[in-house]
């Protein structure tokens, strides 16, 4: 079969599985498997593929009908220009979450150049690393409950070149963070425990502890909002991603807690996803 033939008929096949972007992932995969660049499969539809092309091929389309995620299949997911390594030991990176690292540089840039920034629930590093990229100055470290994703983060920082910029550190929230900061920026889970029958099935490849909050869902970013004060220096900024619908609540909760310039922004699809705030 050649590629053109295979592009078609993988992708009609992952419609009938219900995969979103069928004809993407079938390039994806495709791509993975001849060591190619998703686009230079244009140039190639005439190419025959043989045996040890389509065997792994199989494989991989089988575990995608099966509701595994395109980047834990491809291992590597792109994020904010990078290429980082993904697989089942955190989330996977999602384009929002790009939104708040390009939230803050275009909100904050002069002041977190030369900043001190932690990153809470740092999993696979992707804010972490992505803002030791952009700030060569800042001083930056990601902190995670889990093992698992604090030895991921690790291996993409070394990926990127960037190990002795960002120190990864297990911490509940910022409980092993010592000194203050000048900004703290956060994804953490935001889901409710019932929300999860509403969850895609690549969604319940992710690990839990990177999902659920507990039973409203907001419990960890009111944790942090509690938290935060104390590690934040005067007119330091708290940054968060939020669920859907959380905004109100959580606001109201910083209020409470003095925090001032409480702003929000929306996600490209339009959702209030985003919440800012500065103490002191
Ligand atoms: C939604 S994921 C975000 C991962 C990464 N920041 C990103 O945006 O792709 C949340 C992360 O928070 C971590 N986490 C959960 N509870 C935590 C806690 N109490 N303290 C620190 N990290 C926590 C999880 O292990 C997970 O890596």
């Amino acid at each position: 079969m050649t590629v053109l033939e295979i592009l078609r008929s993988t992708t009609a096949y992952f419609q009938k599985h219900n995969i979103e972007n069928s004809r993407l992932n079938a390039e994806y995969l495709l791509a993975n498997v001849l060591g190619r660049k998703r686009i230079d499969l244009y140039l190639q539809f005439e190419h025959e593929l043989n045996e040890a092309e389509l065997t792994p091929l199989r494989e991989l389309v089988r575990r995608r009908s099966a509701g595994e995620p395109l980047q834990h299949l491809l291992g590597t997911v792109e994020f904010f220009g990078h290429s980082f390594r993904c697989d089942k030991r955190a989330l996977v990176p999602r384009p929002e979450t790009e939104q708040l690292v390009e939230l803050l540089i275009s909100r904050c840039k002069s002041e977190i150049e030369y900043a001190r920034i932690v990153d809470v629930g740092t999993g696979s590093g992707v804010i972490a690393l992505s803002l030791a990229a952009e700030f060569v100055n800042a001083e930056i470290i990601g902190v995670d409950i889990s093992g698992d994703a604090l030895m991921l983060a690790r291996e993409n920082a070394e990926r990127l070149g960037l190990s002795d910029r960002v120190r990864f550190l297990k911490s509940n929230l910022l409980e092993n963070v010592e000194g203050t900061v000048d900004l703290i920026v956060a994804n953490l889970p935001y889901i409710s425990t019932e929300d999860r029958q509403k969850l895609s099935r690549e969604v319940l490849h992710d690990p839990e502890v990177a999902l659920f909050a507990g039973a409203r869902g907001d419990e960890l970013v009111r944790a942090l909002i509690a938290q935060a004060p104390s590690s934040l220096r005067p007119g330091g900024v708290l940054a968060m991603e939020i669920g859907l619908g959380q905004r109100e609540t959580l606001v109201v909760a910083l209020a409470e807690k003095n925090y001032r310039d409480i702003w929000s922004e929306k996600d490209y699809s339009g959702v209030t996803r985003f919440l800012f705030a500065r103490y002191g």
